[in-house]
């Protein structure tokens, strides 16, 4: 069995070899400036030799893998093969829709799809690990890594965390075309006081046990193989040395087996945050927390022998590290042939191919949402019509790739006019009107987001005055979100608001499309343009999807998976909110209520919210109360196509639980169902409200169902109107 594989392997091991499993180093390049041994090929290539690195990260590509992978395995000690890890975040050369815009989708099995096909195109690549999903919940649209989670519902998100580990790691992680998942950052980093990344994230219990930590439990459960910790501290402890979410939880509660890796540099992060005293000092503390695998801090490797000497960590501690990670390197099959992912022929023949592409395709379509569309200007006609198409992000290649596509070409996407010139029945004139960013954004370097200048204006100005409708393409370059890419601002940004409004004047006829990685407060454009289509950073073949969609040649279904604000003043926002002890307004201008003098508390566009060529009813909501018998509550409800377009709906089921020991939210996502369906059609629907939807953890960490009054909501969006009551 691989427990005793891993066991007589152990057995062999020296010390130093077995800290060597917990050290894994950077392969090419470094962000985080001179650690101290960065840079240091030769130094890296004599700790290959001597067995001490377990892993390496950023080295991608058949030709680079098998040189590090050769001198592991060929002239080590014990030829213990590397695991190479890798950020397969949303594809790897083929790119899908950023995480955020997937999660839009609702489609649990397109989302599995899109992981297992970043895992076959990785895998060709030589890539044995994705530091991928990243599962954080986040109310918190300033902080730019929302693109790459499922947004802001905690039931929505560890459905989609299930689809993505099951998705990347298959039904068998030995064959050569699954990698290992890993669920990130544990824990709470979603909750970065005021957006901003990195910060420190205070959370009470409740919300750590109800909101953030649902979705690690559920990729744990779908058998996900590593965790990655954060960079955050919460409560006063960095992660990366908290021994209450490493061991009690994840490894204790849950009986965890795979093993948990830093961040980048995050255990030499803790003498910054003020929690160690010296690297020596932060290494002890990370190992005995229960972070088994050091990412780029060189510490472990540097200081943990001696801290087994000096009696700080116990050798058992060392030896429960490197048996998690050899155990995954045996599931991973790399024993068996440390080569097997080690295919050139594989790898041309997969990287970029058809079956890739038509994936990454489907998924964004799937993933866009029609936010408005108002006296039906969407679709388009096909025919006979001027069309001005304005927006530097409708010619951009690059963009829409969105952040974290390291093995990506540059220029390598389909842009919007390429997409719309598939369609010859129109004309189509195209303007720029501005720059989104000055020069070329990548991932490392700071944006300058508000320096763009308006003199291609006019031009833009005079294209679309003669059109007869004007296709604006808007948003956020794909580098204005992702990680360290936090704003304070949530509007359209650079110039791009006054190019909207400066084109509106000449041409009211607009539908605008929305490139952007996180949600943004577009109250100007929602009050007077007829048509906004989100379409966030689509993935390589993002123009085609938009141009389909803009055309009618496929039908939106996409539901927002975090709330839209209408302004930045209302985050953190979400509807799962608390209703306080002061919910309404208690008599005609009585100040004395939860809101704001100058804006509404709702958001512009509700979690859930999407619309379709076509029209859904709902009726008939039932309630079977089975709780006694069977420990679940049954609901039904009728879906009808009311339109004129075969189409897709996601039928949403909030559920509210009217009082208990802690207070609930106001509603909370407890299901939801695709349903697709003809003109006239109707179907009905079933949900299964089971204790794991009826319950919460209390403030003992206890998880209990309390006997009251509920109601469920059925609809559409979050703001589902269709209630009925039941009582446990
Ligand atoms: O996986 C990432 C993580 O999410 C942020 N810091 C760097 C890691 C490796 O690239």
């Amino acid at each position: 069995s691989i427990e005793k594989k891993v066991a007589d392997l152990l057995s062999k091991m020296t010390l130093e070899e077995k800290i060597g499993q917990m050290n894994q180093y950077n392969g090419f390049w470094d962000l985080t400036g001179p650690a101290p041994e960065a840079g240091n090929a030769a130094k890296k290539y004599d700790h290959l030799r001597k067995g001490y690195v377990g892993s390496m990260l950023n080295v991608r590509g058949v030709e680079d893998v098998r040189k590090v992978q050769k001198i592991a395995v060929e002239e080590s000690r014990l030829g213990i093969p590397l695991i190479i890890g890798f950020d397969v975040i949303h594809g790897y050369k083929t790119l899908s829709p950023i995480p955020l815009a997937e999660s839009a989708s609702w489609d649990l099995e397109a989302i599995k799809v899109s992981a297992e096909m970043a895992a076959l195109e990785a895998s060709a690549a030589g890539i044995n690990w994705t530091f991928a999903p990243m599962v954080d919940i986040s109310r918190d649209a300033r902080w730019g890594r929302v693109m790459e989670g499922a947004g802001e519902d905690t039931y929505l998100g560890s459905k989609i965390a299930v689809a993505r580990v099951k998705g990347f790691q298959g039904e068998d992680l030995s064959i050569s075309s699954t990698i290992a998942a890993c669920a990130k950052h544990f824990a709470a980093y979603g909750f970065a006081e005021a957006g901003r990344d990195y910060n420190t994230a205070d959370i009470g219990t409740s919300t750590l046990n109800n909101v953030v930590l649902p979705p690690f439990k559920a990729a744990k459960d779908a058998g996900v193989r590593t965790f990655m910790n954060s960079f955050n501290e919460l409560n006063g402890v960095p992660a990366t040395g908290d021994k209450y979410l490493q061991r009690d939880i994840l490894k204790d509660k849950w009986e965890f087996d795979g093993f948990v890796v830093s961040d980048w540099g995050s255990i030499t992060e803790m003498i910054a945050h003020g929690f160690a005293k010296d690297g020596n000092h932060a290494a002890e503390i990370a190992a005995n927390a229960g972070s088994d695998m050091d990412m780029e801090s060189y510490l472990y490797v540097n200081e943990l022998a001696k801290l087994v000497k000096d009696g700080k960590v116990k050798e058992s501690v060392i030896d429960d590290a490197a048996r998690r990670i050899l155990r995954v390197k045996f599931e991973l099959g790399l024993f068996d042939d440390p080569y097997k992912y080690l295919d050139e022929a594989r790898e041309k023949e997969v990287t970029g191919s058809k079956k890739l592409h038509d994936a990454a395709l489907d998924m964004a379509k799937k993933s866009i949402v029609l936010l408005k569309n108002e006296n039906n200007v969407l679709p388009l006609k096909k025919e006979g019509k001027n069309i001005a198409v304005i927006g530097a992000l409708a010619s951009d290649k690059t963009s829409p790739l969105g952040s974290w596509r390291i093995a990506a070409e540059d220029n390598s996407a389909v842009s919007v006019l390429e997409g719309l010139s598939a369609y010859k029945g129109n004309t189509i004139t195209y303007a720029k009107g501005a720059d989104v960013v000055v020069g070329e954004p990548n991932f490392i370097t700071e944006i300058k987001i508000n320096s763009t200048n308006k003199s291609e204006f006019g031009k833009a100005i005079a294209t679309a005055k003669s059109a007869d409708v004007v296709i604006m393409v808007l948003g956020e370059h794909g580098f204005q979100s992702g990680e360290g890419r936090s704003r304070t601002d949530l509007g359209l940004p650079g110039v791009q608001q006054e190019l909207l409004e400066a084109v509106f004047k000449v041409n009211k006829n607009i539908v605008l499309v929305l490139n952007n990685g996180r949600p943004l407060a577009i109250n100007w454009a929602h009050e007077n343009i007829p048509a906004i289509l989100e379409a966030w950073q689509l993935g390589t073949q993002s123009g085609n999807a938009i141009a389909q969609v803009l055309y009618g040649d496929y039908n939106p279904s996409g539901k927002l998976p975090m709330s839209f604000p209408r302004h930045v003043g209302q985050v953190p926002l979400y509807y799962n909110y608390k209703n306080t002890g002061r919910p309404s307004l208690p008599g005609p201008d009585v100040v004395f209520w939860s809101h704001y003098q100058d804006e509404k508390n709702d958001p512009l566009y509700v979690f859930g919210h999407g619309l379709s060529y076509t029209t859904f009813e709902y009726n008939n909501l039932k309630v079977k109360n089975l709780y006694k018998n069977s420990k679940n509550v049954t609901v039904s409800v009728t879906v009808t196509n009311t339109g004129k377009y075969k189409g897709k709906e996601v039928a949403q089921l909030y559920l509210k639980d009217e009082y208990a020991s802690v207070t609930r939210p106001v509603r909370e996502l407890k299901g939801f169902e695709l349903v697709e369906l003809n003109p006239s059609e109707s179907k009905e629907i079933e949900f299964t409200l089971s204790e794991k939807e009826l319950g919460f953890f209390n403030n003992q960490n206890q998880f209990v169902v309390e006997p009251g009054n509920f109601k469920v909501f059925v609809g559409g969006s979050s703001k589902a109107q269709l209630e009925a009551n039941f009582k446990l």
